[in-house]
């Protein structure tokens, strides 16, 4: 079976930057950078993103095209016995984090629907949390949109690499763009807006504490896609012309880019209306509307921003299922189309539980979490470092020399081939396990 390609570099770029920039970078990493000083934040951010985050995206599309396979079959090609299980932690992953994304993405949708019917267009906070609430704790609403949102990736990824994911980033990741930049001119001209745009720029490195260090890397390689192999199977489909370091350092920009403007878009708002920063998940779905109901045309504006949280969230869904779909296609011998569909009704399925375990099922909990939370303790905090420690150990002890040959492949070895190889054997791990220990 011949496989699947990119049309054009471009197109892979988007598709990847799409995967990257979800959810991670527009909701969390405001108020994450908002509870953690601010600046300071920022700057750690950015120095990990472009450290050991790079190394690692750079190892996963090498590996990824070296061996032209899925996840799991790249580390049985290049690894042999054991490696295959490290790539089936991470499409199991990718399989877990998909349930509860999508419960999250469909959110979004039906919030869309309430700033088109205006309700919740007020900047009563009391009002908001409790619409928030109820609607999220409803046994029925949030499945039905949620049933919405994973039929829509299903769409995509039905299309195919090219029809499906390549034209969808495409069309999708600049009008996110666009969208963020009107919403950053609205906040900006806010009465009192340069407060937040002085606490969110100015680095103040007392602030830097150990907690901080663990949230900035965990959001970075969540923000970034990494070590779930989903950079693997997106660069298995890349051309063998294709230069990777380019690549890579496009998709953390406009990455670690849409972080920043996201930063720009909620904390000079959120700050020229006196609402608390670190509100948490709150931030979104509950702070957001109580700004757009006192700016001059709100509602369009709360529109707007709901759709850009879809288009984010789906552009990055639909890599979490391709990375699960390839996997079934090419280790289970199966059509596209069956396992899509197989894995979308598992995920729909799996879906349920978390949602309503945020509502009428809240008694039920283990260790103290319901199973929403599990989910997502699970796989951020513990399979996610667990997978990237096991990722940067292969591709720096095990199988360095493929690697270093695939980024040879434009002439000379270049230069920095052997600091990477520094972050993948020593670096990398090292501060991983540093998050693995202190999560536990
Ligand atoms: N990076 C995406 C976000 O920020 C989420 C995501 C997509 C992801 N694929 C992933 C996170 C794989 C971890 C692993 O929303």
């Amino acid at each position: 079976m011949s496989r699947s390609q990119w049309g054009s570099r471009l197109g892979f770029i988007l598709a990847a930057a799409g995967s990257a920039i979800g959810l991670g970078a527009i909701w969390k990493f405001p108020y994450v950078a908002a509870t953690n000083g601010g600046g300071a934040f920022l700057l750690i951010y950015l120095l990990i993103c472009l450290s050991v985050g790079l190394a690692l995206m750079l190892g996963e599309m090498a590996l990824g095209r070296a061996a032209g396979s899925n996840a799991v079959g790249t580390f049985r090609q290049l690894g042999g016995k054991p490696w295959p299980i490290v790539g089936l932690v991470g499409v199991l992953v990718c399989f877990l984090i998909y349930s509860f994304y999508s419960v999250v993405g469909g959110w979004t949708i039906a919030y869309i629907g309430k700033s088109l019917t205006g309700s919740i267009l007020t900047s009563d906070a009391k009002v908001l949390g409790d619409t928030f609430n109820a609607f999220i704790t409803d046994p029925l609403q949030p499945l039905v949109f949620h049933g919405l949102f994973a039929g829509l990736t299903l769409a995509v990824v039905l299309g195919g690499v090219q029809k499906g994911i390549e034209n969808l980033s495409k069309f999708l990741m600049p009008a996110l763009f666009v969208l963020m930049l009107v919403l950053i001119v609205r906040g900006l001209t806010l009465p009192g807006a340069v407060d937040g745009l002085l606490y969110f720029l100015t680095p103040d490195l007392s602030k830097v504490t150990g907690t901080m260090l663990v949230d900035a890397m965990g959001l970075a390689f969540f923000s970034l896609s990494l070590g779930m192999g989903i950079m693997i199977t997106y660069g298995s489909y890349v051309g063998r012309d294709t230069p990777l370091l380019g690549s890579s350092l496009w998709v953390i920009a406009l990455t670690v880019l849409t972080c920043f403007l996201a930063g720009l878009m909620v904390l000079p708002a959120v700050f020229a209306f006196g609402f608390d920063p670190s509100a948490g998940p709150g931030l979104t779905f509950i702070t957001m509307p109580a700004v757009f109901a006192q700016m001059a045309g709100g509602q369009l504006f709360a529109v707007l921003f709901f759709c850009l949280l879809l288009v984010a969230a789906l552009t990055s869904s639909v890599s979490l299922l391709e990375v699960v779909v390839s996997a079934v296609m090419e280790e289970l011998k199966m059509p596209r189309r069956k396992a899509a569909w197989l894995v979308t009704l598992a995920v729909f399925l799996l879906g349920i539980p978390a949602s309503l375990s945020l509502g009428i099922w809240r008694e039920y909990t283990l260790f103290g979490k319901g199973f929403f939370d599990l989910l997502d303790y699970l796989t951020s905090n513990l399979l996610m470092p667990l997978g990237e420690v096991l990722l940067a150990l292969f591709v720096g002890w095990k199988v360095w020399p493929s690697v270093a040959a695939e980024l040879s492949r434009h002439g000379k070895t270049p230069a920095w081939l052997g600091v990477m190889r520094g972050f993948c054997r020593y670096l990398a791990p090292v501060l991983i396990l540093g998050i693995l220990v202190h999560n536990l």
